[in-house]
């Protein structure tokens, strides 16, 4: 079974549902999830950094804050410099979700930085693989990719409770997510 991390940092809880739903589709595709919440700026990230050297894949999640990724999770990036001098990274499978408040909310940037990050590391970028929303007929909440990103997954929050929003298409979207990367991990491993 291949191993999937997911690194994702949320501060108010919306990017962690995400995240759990990103992780479900991994597994019912058949993959290994596991989260790896960043807990703060100044956490011990040797564990995180440990876990993803050991996994097949890794994806990267951050709620999009100032346009970018939030402060804890640039901590983790800057952390994971120690793997990059080693390479041990290369080659694994990589992607990225962000989530945040407005529709766009400049939600690019930060997938955009996510897959420097993962191209720096010398890792695979997989893209979501879903046509937009508005191809597949439904721009509504309950449309999957009804935002209609391609280099990673974007969700978008109302600011009420994680449990009421990001609705129920941009969660089913990160359960379809989760198992593309999971089926490419796969496919990468058995080639390998
Ligand atoms: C410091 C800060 C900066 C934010 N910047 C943006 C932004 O640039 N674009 C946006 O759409 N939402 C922005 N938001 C809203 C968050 O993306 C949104 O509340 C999101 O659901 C937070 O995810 P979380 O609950 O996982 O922390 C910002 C929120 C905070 C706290």
């Amino acid at each position: 079974m291949t191993k999937v991390a997911i690194v994702y940092h949320s501060g108010y809880g919306h990017t962690a549902v995400v995240a759990e739903h990103v992780a479900k589709g991994v597994k019912e595709a058949g993959g290994e999830p596991q989260l790896l919440p960043i807990t703060g700026a100044d956490a011990n990230f040797d564990p995180i950094l440990d876990a993803v050297t050991a996994a097949d894949a890794v994806i990267f999640g951050s709620p999009t804050y100032m346009g970018g990724v939030s402060a804890p999770f640039k901590a983790f990036a800057d952390a994971s410099s120690k793997p990059w001098f080693s390479q041990a990274w290369r080659n694994k499978i990589a992607a990225g979700f962000t989530n945040s408040l407005s529709l766009s909310g400049d939600k690019l940037s930060t997938l955009s930085y996510l897959s420097v990050l993962s191209a720096q590391h010398g890792m695979i970028w997989v893209s979501t693989g879903l046509k937009p929303g508005a191809s597949l007929g439904d721009t509504t909440v309950e449309g999957v990719n009804r935002v209609g990103s391609s280099l990673g997954l974007m969700t978008q929050s109302d600011n009420a409770a994680p449990d009421v929003t990001p609705g129920a298409g941009d969660l089913a979207t990160a359960r379809l997510f989760g198992a593309r990367i999971a089926e490419a991990t796969a496919r990468w491993v058995k080639g390998a």
